[in-house]
């Protein structure tokens, strides 16, 4: 080659050989992927919960559970983005801060009914237990489904505390008062309670006396 480029000859090799090529390009590709994506999962484990946003004590613990176990989630987002259509009606957009106790995060991405990342507060307790036991007694034209069962069920206290015991095994502040106080502090109480607790706490600081948003707008 003029100017004699000693590494021509590699260049070739590879170039003639697709496998090869294929290959290689696959390494460089991956290094610059992982250049890219480790600080940003370093920055992850570093996140702090936002100020008010403590563990979801036994109750709301409970509640959050079942609305994954029901599916809540297929429906409904807990994910306000940055878009101003958004902020308008939903409140403040979410931040990371706000969901670091939130295992498996509920952000959601599909929207069949409203974001309820701030739902908590925005109707009365009366009014969440009737929508759940019967969205059209009081939305005429929902297209939710009917969660009737949940008044029936009691939430199970041993259950909760081993939930929270595995909680802090991953990380989440919970004192042994916390675990050994659970049962007691979800007895007779229904899944109804539980579901209407978590939706109450929602974008809501998690402290019972504390019902002050989490953020102040952007
Ligand atoms: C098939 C989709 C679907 C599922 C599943 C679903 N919802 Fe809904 N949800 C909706 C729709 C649509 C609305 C809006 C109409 C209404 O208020 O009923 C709604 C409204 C709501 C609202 C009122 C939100 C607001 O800002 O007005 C809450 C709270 C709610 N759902 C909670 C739940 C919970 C908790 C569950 C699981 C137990 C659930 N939803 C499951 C579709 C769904």
């Amino acid at each position: 080659m003029a100017g004699g480029y000693r590494g021509y000859k590699y260049f070739e090799a590879i170039e003639k050989r697709a496998g090869l090529l294929g290959i290689l390009t696959a390494i460089m590709v991956s290094l610059g992927g992982l250049a890219e994506i480790t600080p940003i999962f370093m920055a992850a484990h570093e996140v702090k919960p936002a100020l008010g946003v403590k563990p979801y004590d036994a109750l709301r613990l409970a509640g959050k559970d079942i609305y994954v176990r029901e599916g809540c989630y297929l429906c409904h987002s807990q994910m306000i983005r940055a878009l101003r259509a958004e902020t308008e009606r939903y409140g403040p957009f979410s931040t990371a801060e706000e969901s670091v106790y939130d295992r498996p995060h509920q952000w959601g991405s599909k929207r069949t009914g409203p974001d309820l990342a701030r739902v908590g507060g925005k109707y009365s307790d009366e009014w969440q237990r009737q929508h759940l036991r019967d969205p059209r007694s009081v939305v005429p034209e929902s297209n939710m489904p009917s969660y009737p069962w949940l008044a029936q069920a009691l939430v199970d206290g041993d259950d909760i505390a081993a939930r929270m015991r595995t909680l802090r095994f991953l990380g989440d502040p919970y004192s042994d008062a916390d675990i050994a106080g659970a049962k007691a502090a979800v007895s007779g109480q229904t899944e109804l309670d539980a579901v209407v607790a978590y939706l109450q706490g929602l974008g809501i600081a998690n402290e019972p006396t504390n019902a002050k948003p989490q953020q102040a707008a952007p």
